[in-house]
C-alpha cells in the first residue's frame, strides 16, 4: 500500500519540466515545423497548422532553439530581413540550412503555440558584440540601430525572451573547452545579457554531460552567482555505446529492460548534480535544466544518418513517463527540462511525412501528464509493486495519480491511500500496447493512442489501480 504524505515543503511541478527543443536539425524545422506560405500543406503564416495543433493540445510552455550544436554555429543576423544568408549545417548532415526560419519566425511558432522563449547563443564560434546585439534587436524598445533594424523587418515591438542560454555543450561541439575556461567565458558572456524595459531573463550556463560532476562543481564555483540556471544532457541509448546505440524497433526484451535501467540512471544523475550545486547554491536559487534529454537509437534505415531520424513505441512512452517521474521528484531544483526534439528528430511527439502527420507515443505520454503541470506535488511513501513508478500531485482542488507499469509480462496493483476522500472521477485514461514496440505509422496513425482506464477502483479515500503490462496510468480524482 502506498501512502500520500503531502507536506508544506513539497515543491511545485513546473509546467516548463514540459518543455520542449527544436533545433535546426534535419526535418525537425524545415518539413516539421516550417513549411512556409507557399506551402500546399495548410499552414498559418508559414508553420503547419497539425503540428500547431497538436502541439497546443499538449500545452508546450516553452522551446528551446535554434540548438543544440547548431547554436553555436548560428548567425542571427542570417536568419532576418528579407535577404536571408544561407548556412551549412555542418554539424547535422553537411546540408544547406537557408535561413528561411529565423527570430521572427520563431517567435510567430511560439505566439501560435503559446510558448515562453528560450534561446541559446553562440559562444563556440561567436562574438560577445553578436549575442548582445540579438537580445537587443530581440527585447529593446528604443531607437537604436538594433531595434531599428527589427522595425524595419517589420516588428515594432520587442518580444520577450524570457530564457537565454549561454552556449551550449561547450565541453563538446560547443567549442571543445574545460570546465574552467567555459565558466570564464560564461561570466564574459552572460555580462551582455541585459534586461530592458521590463523583459527579464533567467540566464543558463553550459552544464555538465551526463556524469561529469567535476563540470558542474567548477561552473558552479566560478560562476554561480551570476547564473539563474544551469543545463544537463543525459540521454538514454540502449546500449550505452555511440557506434551502435541500439534499435527504434524490433528490440528484445532485455533491450527494454536495459534502456529502462539506463532511463532510471536519471535519478541519481540528478541526485548527484543536485548535491554538488547544494555545496555552492544552499538555498537553490539556480535551476537545474534537463534541456536535453530522451532516448537516442540508430537512425531509421535509408534516412541521412545526420537527420536523427527514428521510429517511437510504447518503450519511448514509458521512457518519456519514468523520466516526467524522477523530474517531480526533484521539482525543487529541477525547473525546466526540454525534451529532443520536438518533430521528427530523436524521441519526437510529432513525425511527418509530406503532409502527412502522426502523434507518437512518446506525444501521448505528454497528454497524460498534463494535469500535473504547476501542480504541487505529493510525496508517498510505501513499496511499490517491482517495476512500477508512480506520481502523485495536487491542483485545483484534485489528486491526479500517474503511474507506469514497464513489467512486460505481468499486470501489477497499485493500492494509493489519498490525504481525503474522492467525490468526483474527473479524469481516467490508459496508454498501452500489446507489442514493446508497438508504433504509429502514416498508414496506422492511431495504434498506439490514449483510451479509457477502467481498471480504477475508488472506495472513499483509496484509489486502486490494475495496470496491465507496459502501460501508463493517469487518474484523476476531485477531492469530496
Ligand atoms: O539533440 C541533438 C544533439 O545532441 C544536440 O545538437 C547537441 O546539443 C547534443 O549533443
Amino acid at each position: 500500500m502506498i501512502t500520500a504524505a503531502p507536506s508544506p515543503l513539497a515543491p511545485v511541478i513546473d509546467r516548463r519540466i514540459y518543455g520542449q527543443f527544436a533545433e535546426h536539425l534535419g526535418r525537425g524545422i524545415y518539413e516539421g515545423l516550417w513549411v512556409g506560405t507557399d506551402s500546399p500543406i495548410p499552414n498559418r503564416n508559414g508553420l503547419r497548422t497539425d503540428a500547431i495543433d497538436a502541439l497546443r493540445a499538449i500545452k508546450v510552455p516553452v522551446v528551446r532553439w535554434p540548438g543544440g550544436c547548431f547554436a553555436d554555429e548560428y548567425h542571427w543576423l542570417k536568419g532576418v530581413g528579407h535577404q536571408r544568408g544561407a548556412m551549412v549545417n555542418t554539424h547535422w548532415g553537411g546540408v544547406v540550412d537557408p535561413n528561411e526560419f529565423g527570430t521572427h519566425e520563431y517567435f510567430e511558432l511560439l505566439n501560435q503555440l503559446d510558448a515562453e522563449a528560450y534561446i541559446n547563443g553562440n559562444v563556440g564560434s561567436g562574438a560577445v558584440a553578436e549575442m548582445q546585439d540579438w537580445i537587443e534587436y530581440m527585447t529593446l524598445d528604443s531607437h537604436t540601430e538594433m531595434a531599428e533594424l527589427r522595425k524595419r523587418h517589420g516588428r515594432e515591438q520587442p518580444w520577450k525572451v524570457q530564457f537565454f542560454g549561454v552556449g551550449n555543450e561547450s565541453w563538446g561541439c560547443g567549442g571543445n573547452m574545460t570546465s574552467l575556461h567555459y565558466a570564464n567565458l560564461y561570466r564574459q558572456y552572460q555580462t551582455y545579457v541585459r534586461n530592458y524595459g521590463d523583459n527579464r531573463i533567467t540566464k543558463v550556463a553550459c552544464g555538465a554531460n551526463a556524469d561529469d560532476y567535476e563540470w558542474t562543481d567548477v561552473v558552479m564555483a566560478r560562476a554561480a552567482e551570476h547564473m539563474d540556471a544551469l543545463s544537463l544532457h543525459y540521454y538514454t541509448l540502449p546500449t550505452g555505446e555511440w557506434d551502435v546505440k541500439g534499435a527504434a524497433i524490433g528490440f528484445g526484451d532485455a533491450d527494454w529492460y536495459e534502456t529502462i535501467r539506463r532511463t532510471l540512471m536519471m535519478d541519481t544523475l540528478l541526485t548527484r548534480h543536485g548535491q554538488l550545486m547544494d555545496r555552492h547554491d544552499p538555498a537553490k536559487r539556480v535551476g537545474l535544466y534537463v534541456d536535453e534529454w530522451g532516448t537516442w537509437y540508430d537512425v531509421e534505415q535509408g534516412t541521412n544518418p545526420g537527420f536523427l531520424y527514428q521510429q517511437n513505441t510504447m518503450r519511448d512512452a514509458v521512457v518519456a513517463a519514468l523520466n516526467f517521474n524522477v523530474f517531480h521528484r526533484h521539482a525543487d531544483r529541477v525547473r525546466m527540462t526540454n525534451i529532443a526534439q520536438m518533430v521528427n528528430v530523436l524521441q519526437a511527439m510529432l513525425l511527418t511525412d509530406g503532409e502527412r502527420m502522426l502523434k507518437t507515443p512518446t506525444y501521448h505520454a505528454f497528454a497524460l501528464y498534463t494535469d500535473h503541470h504547476d501542480a504541487t506535488s505529493v510525496p508517498v511513501r510505501g513499496v511499490l509493486p517491482a517495476h512500477t513508478d508512480l506520481t502523485l500531485s495536487h491542483r485545483d482542488g484534485a489528486y491526479t495519480a500517474s503511474a507506469v507499469n514497464y513489467g512486460l509480462d505481468r499486470q501489477a496493483e497499485i493500492e494509493i491511500v489519498l490525504p481525503g476522500a474522492i467525490g468526483e472521477l474527473l479524469r481516467s485514461d490508459i496508454l498501452t500496447a500489446e507489442q514493446a514496440d508497438a508504433h504509429n505509422t502514416f498508414e496506422a496513425p492511431d495504434a498506439v493512442a490514449i483510451t479509457g482506464f477502467d481498471a480504477v477502483r475508488i472506495a472513499g479515500d483509496r484509489m486502486t489501480l490494475t495496470l496491465p503490462p507496459r502501460s501508463i496510468v493517469t487518474v484523476r480524482g476531485r477531492v469530496a
